[in-house]
């Protein structure tokens, strides 16, 4: 798609969708993913996390990641991994005891050492680091960073490349997609400090969870990047890309909206030589994560519930 390594979408195992049981649905949906000129790169959006794939200490479960990174397998699609150190969807053991700084850097290792040598050679990209950053820019104050400080930041950096050399290495974000944003600064700090230790981040994954009432433009987004780029990092790209709109209704001038949102992102990323790609945080309305955790918001992604497309779908294959 016009340059970019990629276009796709992050997808759910059938049973943990947001709107289940919801079956009726699965054979429209499975065939528009199945779609390679659709979507051509797929990430779990919960299946590689903490609580799924090391429940209990040194137990690891790959059942849930897998389903998705077998699909990607089987269909061809690019595969973007998600996400081995993050505060939230942790499970619950690592945060119920208090840790030495010994005890969880090895905890850690041996989190990052198992889950990534297992999928190693698989993960196109990893998310190495989630979220680290507070809405005012500053450490977000995680069970990883008030025992270990920002040293955690390099760790982890420094074991994903250890346990898988091939994948392209991230951090991931949201709201780091604006270029005047304190947050942004953070990321920028963030990273920057990675890269002092000389550690490799390959790349910076600003998720792009959106508003479609309040969007940044395709200038200022490739303001940020070009700020991302300069720091010394090879790529960017939008990792979890959707636009909510606020309840109640949908109507033409909010879709329209929605529409110049996705489109701004696809022709920033398309401009910007260093934009690998863009994946779309689901595709499908009901199995968007957005109205259940912001009940004033609701369809986010490009497809209705009932299979017909958002104007944002005809926006976006335009500027390809
Ligand atoms: C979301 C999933 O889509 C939901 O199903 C889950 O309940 C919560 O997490 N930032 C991220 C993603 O990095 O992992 C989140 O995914 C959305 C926000």
């Amino acid at each position: 798609k016009a340059g970019l390594e990629y276009y796709g979408s992050a997808t759910d195992t059938p049973g943990f969708r947001e709107r289940e049981p919801y079956a009726a649905a699965y054979a429209t949906y499975d065939a528009i993913f199945a779609n390679n000129d659709e979507f051509g790169q797929t990430t779990p959006t919960n299946g590689q996390k903490w609580m799924f794939v090391e429940p209990e200490p040194g137990v690891f479960n790959f059942t849930e990641g897998d389903i998705v990174a077998d699909l990607a397998r089987k269909q061809g699609k690019l595969l973007r991994c998600h996400a081995l150190i993050w505060h939230s969807q942790l499970a619950p053991w690592v945060e119920a005891t208090k840790w030495t700084p010994e005890e969880l850097k090895a905890i850690m290792k041996r989190h990052i050492f198992g889950v990534a040598s297992y999928y190693k050679g698989r993960c196109h990209h990893w998310d190495v680091v989630n979220e680290a950053l507070d809405e005012d820019g500053t450490y977000r104050k995680s069970v990883f960073f008030n025992v270990l400080g920002e040293e955690y930041l390099k760790l982890a950096f420094q074991w994903a490349a250890e346990a898988d050399p091939g994948a392209k290495l991230y951090y991931n974000d949201y709201g780091i997609e604006r270029p005047a944003s304190v947050k942004t600064a953070g990321a920028k700090r963030l990273v920057k400090m990675i890269l002092d230790a000389g550690l490799r981040v390959d790349g910076i994954g600003m998720q792009g969870h959106l508003h479609a009432d309040n969007h940044a433009t395709m200038a200022d987004h490739m303001n940020t990047m070009q700020q991302y780029v300069d720091l010394g990092v090879h790529e960017v790209a939008f990792t979890e890309l959707d636009v909510r709109i606020k309840t109640p209704g949908v109507n033409e001038t909010k879709l329209a909206w929605q529409a110049d949102s996705y489109a701004a992102v696809a022709e920033a990323c398309v401009r910007v030589k260093q934009c690998v790609g863009i994946t779309i945080w689901d595709f499908y309305d009901p199995f968007s994560w957005i109205p259940h955790v912001f009940p004033d918001n609701h369809a986010a992604g490009l497809w209705f519930e009932d299979f017909t497309k958002h104007p944002a779908y005809d926006a976006i294959i335009n500027v390809f």
